[in-house]
Protein backbone atom coordinates (compact mmCIF):
# COMPACT_ATOMS: atom_id res chain seq x y z
CA UNK A 1 0.00 0.00 0.00
CA UNK A 2 1.55 3.24 -0.90
CA UNK A 3 -0.35 6.91 0.96
CA UNK A 4 -0.48 9.79 -1.91
CA UNK A 5 1.96 12.87 -1.06
CA UNK A 6 -1.40 15.37 -1.00
CA UNK A 7 -5.20 15.87 -1.47
CA UNK A 8 -4.68 17.06 -5.29
CA UNK A 9 -2.65 13.29 -5.53
CA UNK A 10 -5.46 11.34 -4.23
CA UNK A 11 -8.04 13.78 -6.51
CA UNK A 12 -6.30 12.68 -9.21
CA UNK A 13 -5.70 9.12 -8.89
CA UNK A 14 -9.42 8.58 -7.72
CA UNK A 15 -10.68 10.17 -11.12
CA UNK A 16 -8.16 7.92 -13.06
CA UNK A 17 -9.43 4.87 -11.08
CA UNK A 18 -13.27 5.76 -11.40
CA UNK A 19 -13.25 6.58 -15.03
CA UNK A 20 -13.61 3.08 -16.03
CA UNK A 21 -15.93 2.34 -12.50
CA UNK A 22 -19.17 1.40 -14.61
CA UNK A 23 -17.18 -1.26 -16.12
CA UNK A 24 -16.04 -2.35 -13.29
CA UNK A 25 -18.98 -3.19 -11.54
CA UNK A 26 -21.06 -4.26 -14.41
CA UNK A 27 -18.55 -7.18 -14.53
CA UNK A 28 -18.85 -8.28 -10.84
CA UNK A 29 -22.35 -7.38 -10.65
CA UNK A 30 -22.73 -10.20 -13.55
CA UNK A 31 -21.10 -12.51 -10.85
CA UNK A 32 -22.75 -11.83 -7.33
CA UNK A 33 -25.87 -13.08 -6.15
CA UNK A 34 -27.80 -10.74 -4.60
CA UNK A 35 -28.08 -11.65 -1.04
CA UNK A 36 -25.27 -12.07 1.57
CA UNK A 37 -21.63 -10.24 2.38
CA UNK A 38 -19.51 -8.65 -0.68
CA UNK A 39 -15.92 -7.34 0.23
CA UNK A 40 -14.57 -4.75 -2.04
CA UNK A 41 -10.94 -4.99 -1.76
CA UNK A 42 -8.64 -2.09 -1.81
CA UNK A 43 -11.82 0.20 -2.66
CA UNK A 44 -10.52 3.31 -3.43
CA UNK A 45 -13.35 5.74 -3.59
CA UNK A 46 -15.81 3.47 -2.39
CA UNK A 47 -17.62 4.00 -5.86
CA UNK A 48 -17.84 0.70 -6.84
CA UNK A 49 -18.79 -0.64 -3.08
CA UNK A 50 -21.43 2.20 -3.12
CA UNK A 51 -22.79 1.07 -6.65
CA UNK A 52 -22.89 -2.48 -5.62
CA UNK A 53 -25.24 -1.74 -2.04
CA UNK A 54 -27.01 0.56 -4.63
CA UNK A 55 -27.92 -1.93 -7.12
CA UNK A 56 -28.33 -4.83 -4.74
CA UNK A 57 -29.98 -3.60 -1.53
CA UNK A 58 -30.28 -7.35 -0.22
CA UNK A 59 -26.43 -7.15 0.10
CA UNK A 60 -24.23 -6.12 2.97
CA UNK A 61 -21.18 -4.76 0.74
CA UNK A 62 -17.97 -4.12 2.93
CA UNK A 63 -15.65 -1.58 0.98
CA UNK A 64 -11.82 -2.92 2.44
CA UNK A 65 -8.98 -0.34 2.23
CA UNK A 66 -5.39 -0.31 3.88
CA UNK A 67 -4.71 3.19 3.76
CA UNK A 68 -6.92 4.94 6.27
CA UNK A 69 -7.33 8.15 4.02
CA UNK A 70 -8.98 6.18 1.48
CA UNK A 71 -11.54 4.84 3.82
CA UNK A 72 -11.88 8.01 5.38
CA UNK A 73 -13.08 9.49 1.81
CA UNK A 74 -15.16 6.73 1.19
CA UNK A 75 -17.01 6.95 4.30
CA UNK A 76 -17.45 10.76 4.00
CA UNK A 77 -18.36 10.55 0.15
CA UNK A 78 -20.81 7.20 0.43
CA UNK A 79 -23.67 6.26 2.75
CA UNK A 80 -26.08 3.58 2.91
CA UNK A 81 -27.37 1.01 5.39
CA UNK A 82 -26.11 -2.01 3.37
CA UNK A 83 -22.48 -0.18 2.87
CA UNK A 84 -19.69 0.07 5.09
CA UNK A 85 -15.57 0.25 4.99
CA UNK A 86 -12.90 -0.68 6.63
CA UNK A 87 -9.58 -0.26 7.38
CA UNK A 88 -7.85 -3.64 6.01
CA UNK A 89 -5.08 -5.73 4.83
CA UNK A 90 -6.34 -8.36 1.81
CA UNK A 91 -3.11 -10.27 2.32
CA UNK A 92 -4.33 -11.09 5.99
CA UNK A 93 -7.50 -12.32 7.41
CA UNK A 94 -9.78 -9.94 7.85
CA UNK A 95 -13.40 -11.97 7.88
CA UNK A 96 -14.32 -14.91 9.55
CA UNK A 97 -13.80 -18.18 7.22
CA UNK A 98 -16.61 -19.06 5.64
CA UNK A 99 -18.47 -15.97 5.68
CA UNK A 100 -18.65 -13.96 2.39
CA UNK A 101 -20.82 -14.47 -0.33
CA UNK A 102 -18.30 -12.53 -3.11
CA UNK A 103 -14.78 -10.63 -2.90
CA UNK A 104 -13.99 -8.37 -5.82
CA UNK A 105 -10.40 -7.29 -6.24
CA UNK A 106 -9.99 -4.97 -8.71
CA UNK A 107 -6.89 -3.27 -9.45
CA UNK A 108 -5.40 -4.23 -6.17
CA UNK A 109 -3.40 -7.53 -6.18
CA UNK A 110 -0.90 -5.30 -8.48
CA UNK A 111 -0.31 -3.33 -5.50
CA UNK A 112 0.04 -6.15 -3.48
CA UNK A 113 2.77 -7.32 -5.27
CA UNK A 114 4.79 -4.23 -6.07
CA UNK A 115 4.29 -3.39 -2.65
CA UNK A 116 5.31 -6.48 -1.47
CA UNK A 117 9.03 -6.69 -2.87
CA UNK A 118 7.80 -7.67 -6.29
CA UNK A 119 7.17 -11.00 -5.42
CA UNK A 120 4.71 -12.76 -7.84
CA UNK A 121 3.57 -15.09 -5.40
CA UNK A 122 2.14 -12.83 -3.01
CA UNK A 123 -1.03 -12.10 -5.10
CA UNK A 124 -1.62 -16.47 -5.23
CA UNK A 125 -1.11 -15.87 -1.19
CA UNK A 126 -4.07 -13.07 -0.88
CA UNK A 127 -6.06 -14.69 -3.40
CA UNK A 128 -5.35 -17.98 -0.63
CA UNK A 129 -6.19 -15.83 2.24
CA UNK A 130 -9.34 -14.44 0.93
CA UNK A 131 -10.70 -17.74 -0.09
CA UNK A 132 -10.75 -18.94 3.13
CA UNK A 133 -13.02 -15.93 3.90
CA UNK A 134 -15.50 -16.93 1.05
CA UNK A 135 -18.34 -19.78 1.57
CA UNK A 136 -18.31 -22.73 -0.16
CA UNK A 137 -20.65 -21.55 -3.56
CA UNK A 138 -18.96 -18.19 -2.58
CA UNK A 139 -17.02 -16.54 -5.70
CA UNK A 140 -13.57 -14.56 -5.66
CA UNK A 141 -13.57 -12.51 -8.94
CA UNK A 142 -10.52 -10.46 -9.80
CA UNK A 143 -10.16 -7.45 -12.43
CA UNK A 144 -6.75 -6.41 -13.25
CA UNK A 145 -3.64 -6.04 -15.38
CA UNK A 146 -2.94 -9.50 -17.06
CA UNK A 147 0.82 -10.49 -18.07
CA UNK A 148 1.45 -11.50 -21.71
CA UNK A 149 3.18 -14.67 -22.38
CA UNK A 150 7.39 -13.57 -22.91
CA UNK A 151 8.17 -13.41 -26.07
CA UNK A 152 11.15 -11.20 -27.83
CA UNK A 153 8.98 -8.01 -29.24
CA UNK A 154 10.06 -4.78 -31.39
CA UNK A 155 8.38 -1.44 -29.70
CA UNK A 156 8.26 1.56 -32.30
CA UNK A 157 7.40 5.00 -30.66
CA UNK A 158 7.47 8.53 -31.88
CA UNK A 159 10.54 10.25 -30.64
CA UNK A 160 9.19 14.01 -32.17
CA UNK A 161 5.90 14.22 -30.42
CA UNK A 162 8.16 15.86 -26.98
CA UNK A 163 11.44 16.93 -25.91
CA UNK A 164 14.69 15.11 -25.58
CA UNK A 165 14.51 14.94 -21.56
CA UNK A 166 14.45 12.75 -18.43
CA UNK A 167 11.30 15.16 -17.34
CA UNK A 168 8.28 12.74 -17.96
CA UNK A 169 5.92 15.40 -18.18
CA UNK A 170 7.83 17.42 -21.22
CA UNK A 171 9.82 13.96 -22.62
CA UNK A 172 8.81 12.65 -25.52
CA UNK A 173 7.37 9.07 -25.84
CA UNK A 174 10.81 7.26 -26.60
CA UNK A 175 12.91 9.65 -23.72
CA UNK A 176 10.06 8.19 -21.50
CA UNK A 177 10.54 4.69 -22.61
CA UNK A 178 14.71 5.05 -22.37
CA UNK A 179 13.79 6.55 -19.19
CA UNK A 180 11.49 3.55 -18.10
CA UNK A 181 13.96 0.76 -19.41
CA UNK A 182 16.33 2.54 -16.52
CA UNK A 183 13.70 2.89 -13.30
CA UNK A 184 11.09 -0.04 -13.75
CA UNK A 185 10.33 -1.41 -10.67
CA UNK A 186 12.08 1.59 -9.03
CA UNK A 187 11.95 -0.17 -5.67
CA UNK A 188 13.86 -2.78 -6.05
CA UNK A 189 17.35 -3.41 -5.68
CA UNK A 190 17.93 -3.59 -9.38
CA UNK A 191 15.64 -1.79 -11.08
CA UNK A 192 15.02 -1.20 -15.00
CA UNK A 193 14.19 -3.94 -17.56
CA UNK A 194 15.84 -5.12 -20.83
CA UNK A 195 15.54 -2.31 -23.53
CA UNK A 196 17.98 -2.01 -26.69
CA UNK A 197 17.41 0.62 -29.35
CA UNK A 198 17.33 -1.00 -32.51
CA UNK A 199 17.83 0.40 -35.70
CA UNK A 200 14.66 0.68 -38.98
CA UNK A 201 12.22 2.69 -37.61
CA UNK A 202 10.12 5.26 -39.06
CA UNK A 203 10.89 8.86 -39.78
CA UNK A 204 10.45 10.65 -36.06
CA UNK A 205 10.64 7.27 -34.31
CA UNK A 206 12.53 4.87 -32.72
CA UNK A 207 12.40 1.26 -32.41
CA UNK A 208 13.21 -0.89 -28.98
CA UNK A 209 14.10 -4.67 -28.63
CA UNK A 210 12.67 -5.60 -25.57
CA UNK A 211 10.10 -8.43 -24.21
CA UNK A 212 6.90 -8.42 -24.47
CA UNK A 213 5.73 -8.11 -20.67
CA UNK A 214 7.81 -5.37 -20.70
CA UNK A 215 6.17 -3.65 -23.75
CA UNK A 216 3.23 -4.28 -22.01
CA UNK A 217 4.42 -1.85 -19.28
CA UNK A 218 5.50 0.96 -20.67
CA UNK A 219 2.55 1.00 -23.16
CA UNK A 220 -0.17 0.75 -20.43
CA UNK A 221 1.53 3.17 -18.02
CA UNK A 222 3.11 6.20 -21.07
CA UNK A 223 0.07 8.08 -20.14
CA UNK A 224 0.45 8.04 -16.64
CA UNK A 225 3.01 11.56 -16.60
CA UNK A 226 1.76 13.53 -13.82
CA UNK A 227 2.63 10.71 -10.84
CA UNK A 228 5.04 9.02 -12.99
CA UNK A 229 7.13 8.42 -9.86
CA UNK A 230 4.41 7.28 -7.73
CA UNK A 231 3.81 4.71 -11.37
CA UNK A 232 7.11 3.21 -11.97
CA UNK A 233 6.94 1.70 -8.01
CA UNK A 234 4.44 -0.57 -9.66
CA UNK A 235 5.04 -3.25 -11.47
CA UNK A 236 1.47 -3.75 -13.32
CA UNK A 237 1.41 -7.62 -14.13
CA UNK A 238 2.62 -10.43 -12.26
CA UNK A 239 0.19 -13.50 -13.72
CA UNK A 240 -0.85 -14.58 -17.17
CA UNK A 241 -4.06 -15.38 -17.62
CA UNK A 242 -3.16 -19.40 -17.84
CA UNK A 243 -1.07 -18.24 -14.23
CA UNK A 244 -4.24 -16.67 -12.70
CA UNK A 245 -6.31 -19.76 -13.83
CA UNK A 246 -3.65 -21.76 -11.70
CA UNK A 247 -3.21 -20.23 -8.84
CA UNK A 248 -7.30 -19.95 -8.57
CA UNK A 249 -7.54 -23.98 -9.00
CA UNK A 250 -4.33 -24.91 -6.44
CA UNK A 251 -6.60 -23.15 -3.61
CA UNK A 252 -9.64 -24.87 -4.32
CA UNK A 253 -11.50 -22.06 -6.69
CA UNK A 254 -13.43 -23.37 -9.81
CA UNK A 255 -12.87 -21.03 -12.74
CA UNK A 256 -15.97 -19.57 -13.72
CA UNK A 257 -14.92 -16.65 -16.18
CA UNK A 258 -11.79 -16.08 -17.43
CA UNK A 259 -11.62 -13.09 -20.44
CA UNK A 260 -8.73 -10.74 -21.53
CA UNK A 261 -10.10 -7.04 -21.49
CA UNK A 262 -8.98 -4.35 -24.12
CA UNK A 263 -10.23 -1.79 -22.43
CA UNK A 264 -11.95 0.00 -26.14
CA UNK A 265 -10.83 3.78 -24.86
CA UNK A 266 -7.66 3.03 -23.65
CA UNK A 267 -6.92 0.73 -27.03
CA UNK A 268 -8.08 4.30 -29.48
CA UNK A 269 -6.72 6.64 -27.42
CA UNK A 270 -3.29 5.41 -26.27
CA UNK A 271 -2.54 2.82 -28.34
CA UNK A 272 -3.33 2.30 -32.02
CA UNK A 273 -1.39 4.61 -33.78
CA UNK A 274 0.44 5.78 -30.68
CA UNK A 275 2.73 2.60 -30.87
CA UNK A 276 3.99 -0.40 -33.15
CA UNK A 277 4.26 -3.73 -31.71
CA UNK A 278 5.74 -6.32 -33.50
CA UNK A 279 7.44 -10.16 -33.20
CA UNK A 280 10.50 -11.34 -33.85
CA UNK A 281 9.18 -11.99 -38.06
CA UNK A 282 8.05 -7.82 -38.18
CA UNK A 283 4.85 -8.90 -37.67
CA UNK A 284 2.53 -6.12 -36.12
CA UNK A 285 0.84 -7.70 -32.85
CA UNK A 286 -2.39 -6.82 -31.58
CA UNK A 287 -2.22 -4.66 -28.66
CA UNK A 288 -1.88 -5.85 -25.00
CA UNK A 289 -4.80 -6.58 -22.87
CA UNK A 290 -5.51 -3.67 -20.53
CA UNK A 291 -6.90 -5.95 -17.94
CA UNK A 292 -8.41 -9.37 -17.41
CA UNK A 293 -11.34 -10.87 -15.27
CA UNK A 294 -11.35 -14.19 -13.47
CA UNK A 295 -14.28 -14.95 -11.55
CA UNK A 296 -13.74 -18.26 -9.40
CA UNK A 297 -16.29 -20.29 -7.63
CA UNK A 298 -15.13 -21.90 -3.81
CA UNK A 299 -16.02 -25.70 -4.55
CA UNK A 300 -16.80 -27.77 -1.72
CA UNK A 301 -15.11 -30.80 0.10
CA UNK A 302 -14.57 -32.94 -2.72
CA UNK A 303 -11.90 -36.02 -4.11
CA UNK A 304 -10.23 -34.39 -6.52
CA UNK A 305 -7.79 -35.77 -9.13
CA UNK A 306 -5.67 -34.05 -11.05
CA UNK A 307 -2.54 -34.60 -13.27
CA UNK A 308 0.38 -33.03 -12.73
CA UNK A 309 3.05 -32.88 -15.57
CA UNK A 310 6.52 -32.99 -14.12
CA UNK A 311 7.28 -29.67 -15.12
CA UNK A 312 4.78 -28.08 -13.09
CA UNK A 313 6.47 -28.85 -9.27
CA UNK A 314 5.28 -25.28 -8.11
CA UNK A 315 1.56 -25.76 -9.02
CA UNK A 316 1.96 -29.18 -6.74
CA UNK A 317 3.45 -27.63 -4.17
CA UNK A 318 0.84 -24.61 -4.02
CA UNK A 319 -1.65 -27.90 -4.02
CA UNK A 320 -0.14 -29.64 -1.09
CA UNK A 321 -0.03 -26.50 0.82
CA UNK A 322 -3.51 -25.58 0.69
CA UNK A 323 -5.55 -28.82 -0.21
CA UNK A 324 -4.20 -31.45 1.74
CA UNK A 325 -6.35 -30.65 5.31
CA UNK A 326 -9.42 -29.90 3.46
CA UNK A 327 -9.38 -32.40 0.38
CA UNK A 328 -8.84 -36.20 0.20
CA UNK A 329 -6.41 -35.41 -2.73
CA UNK A 330 -4.89 -37.64 -5.38
CA UNK A 331 -2.13 -35.89 -7.43
CA UNK A 332 -0.80 -38.50 -9.78
CA UNK A 333 1.84 -37.54 -12.44
CA UNK A 334 1.45 -38.63 -16.14
CA UNK A 335 3.94 -41.27 -15.27
CA UNK A 336 2.28 -42.81 -12.41
CA UNK A 337 -0.95 -42.74 -14.53
CA UNK A 338 0.06 -44.45 -17.31
CA UNK A 339 1.91 -47.03 -14.99
CA UNK A 340 -1.36 -47.73 -13.76
CA UNK A 341 -3.15 -48.34 -16.38
CA UNK A 342 -0.31 -50.50 -18.20
CA UNK A 343 -0.98 -52.94 -14.87
CA UNK A 344 -3.45 -55.95 -15.80
CA UNK A 345 -6.77 -55.83 -14.47
CA UNK A 346 -7.47 -57.55 -10.98
CA UNK A 347 -3.82 -57.49 -10.24
CA UNK A 348 -3.88 -56.90 -6.21
CA UNK A 349 -2.42 -53.33 -6.36
CA UNK A 350 -5.64 -52.07 -7.83
CA UNK A 351 -7.81 -53.28 -5.01
C1 LIG B 1 -5.59 1.04 -7.97
S1 LIG B 1 -6.62 1.36 -6.61
C2 LIG B 1 -8.08 0.50 -7.02
C3 LIG B 1 -9.33 1.11 -6.45
C4 LIG B 1 -10.62 0.42 -6.87
N1 LIG B 1 -10.67 -0.96 -6.42
C5 LIG B 1 -10.79 0.49 -8.34
O1 LIG B 1 -10.73 -0.52 -9.02
O2 LIG B 1 -10.99 1.59 -8.84
C6 LIG B 1 -5.86 0.30 -5.41
C7 LIG B 1 -6.39 0.50 -4.03
O3 LIG B 1 -5.98 -0.63 -3.26
C8 LIG B 1 -5.53 -0.17 -1.99
N2 LIG B 1 -4.59 -1.18 -1.47
C9 LIG B 1 -3.32 -1.40 -1.85
N3 LIG B 1 -2.80 -2.45 -1.19
C10 LIG B 1 -3.77 -2.91 -0.37
C11 LIG B 1 -3.84 -3.99 0.56
N4 LIG B 1 -2.80 -4.79 0.80
N5 LIG B 1 -5.00 -4.17 1.24
C12 LIG B 1 -6.06 -3.36 1.01
N6 LIG B 1 -6.04 -2.33 0.14
C13 LIG B 1 -4.92 -2.11 -0.56
C14 LIG B 1 -4.93 1.18 -2.29
O4 LIG B 1 -4.88 1.98 -1.12
C15 LIG B 1 -5.88 1.73 -3.35
O5 LIG B 1 -6.95 2.43 -2.79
Amino acid sequence: MRARSDPDAYERYLRGMDASMRQKVALTAAHVLCEGVVADMGCGSGACSDALAALYPELEVVGVDADPEMVARARAAYARDNLTFEVGDIARPIFDDGSLEAIFDSSVLHHVTSFGGYRHQAAGDAMAVQAAALRVGGVLIVRDFVAPESQPVTLEVPADDGEETDDPRRASTAALLERFAREARSLHERPGIACERVADARPGWRRYALDLRAAAEFVLRKDYRADWEAEVQEEYTYFTQAEFEAHMAAIGLRVLASTPIRNPWIIRNRVRGKVVLSDAHGRELEPPATNILVAAEKVGRQRIYRVVPSGLRSLQAEIDRFWTDELDLLVADAHELNQRRNRPAGSGEDR
